[in-house]
């Protein structure tokens, strides 16, 4: 990574390294479920895919920062188009990342979690080849866990039910997660918010008008009332904008 600045607050330019191995998450104030973060790559006219994938939308600070925030999180959750349409990978391959993962209390790898309402998971993803890698599944539909090298842990709710804060609580009492960091997409991320469940939003801002009507903005579907933000770090690197909000809750 070139050169990282931080424009607020305190603006002044850092080593990127020593900046990404602070990144933390709050420790969770709640008892009933974890600290929720979300991070998502958005272009200027905040479209989060180009063709169906965020991979043009990216660069290098912004893989980094995504790699930092998956190294601090208990267990990352992703919607089931995203888990599809973006192949995905196991969540810790670098054995350093992992060895600095234990090294900060947490396990080497973090719980990979999706909720499914319909029983749809696409179980080719290269995710589920890495045995070391415990993948959650709240279904709202029966499902039998595949035959994959992955701990694939199938847990059936009533789909009723089968609201993401049901599945953020069991995350709590049945896995200890303190820390759940959400990589999208929008669908999932507007059932969140409209759940009153996220507690930040980490959005890099892209140096490109995506101009692709199909893309799904950062949250969709309706809200209730706009989600006020409260900007705690806004950096800068390669032409694109680092920004860390926390999410304020009314009332
Ligand atoms: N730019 C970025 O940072 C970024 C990040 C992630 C994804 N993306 C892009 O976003 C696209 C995929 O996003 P997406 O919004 O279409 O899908 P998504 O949010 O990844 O997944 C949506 C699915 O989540 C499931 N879900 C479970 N509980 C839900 C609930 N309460 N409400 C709504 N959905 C629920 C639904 O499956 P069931 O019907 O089975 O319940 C739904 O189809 C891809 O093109 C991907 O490349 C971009």
């Amino acid at each position: 990574v070139a050169r990282v600045r931080r424009l607020h607050p305190d603006p002044a330019e850092l080593d990127a390294d020593a900046f990404l191995a602070e990144v933390r998450f709050p420790a969770a104030a709640r008892d009933e479920r974890p600290h929720v973060a979300i991070n998502m790559v958005a272009s200027v006219d905040g479209r989060t895919a180009v063709r169906g994938l965020s991979a043009p939308l990216t660069s290098p600070f912004d893989r980094a920062l995504f790699h930092a925030l998956r190294g601090a999180a208990d267990a990352v959750l992703v919607g089931t188009r995203t888990l599809a349409a973006e192949r995905y990978a196991p969540l810790v391959r670098d054995p350093a990342r992992r060895e600095a993962r234990v090294g900060r209390g947490l396990a080497p790898v973090p719980i990979a979690c999706v909720v499914t309402r319909s029983g749809q998971v696409d179980f080719s993803v290269p995710l589920f080849d890495e045995p070391e890698q415990t993948v959650v599944v709240f279904s709202g539909r029966p499902l039998a866990a595949p035959d994959r090298p992955a701990d694939v842990q199938v847990v059936e709710l009533d789909a009723a039910a089968l609201e993401p804060s049901e599945a953020l609580s069991l995350l709590r009492s049945q896995h200890g997660v303190d820390t759940v960091l959400c990589e999208g997409g929008a669908t999932l991320n507007g059932a969140l918010m409209r759940a009153g469940v996220v507690d930040e939003l980490f959005l890099s801002v892209a140096p490109a008008l995506a101009g692709d009507r199909a893309a799904l903005p950062v949250v969709a579907g309706e809200a209730a009332a706009p989600a006020p933000l409260e900007l705690r770090w806004m950096l800068e690197a390669d032409d694109t904008v680092f920004l860390r909000y926390g999410v304020t809750r009314a009332g």
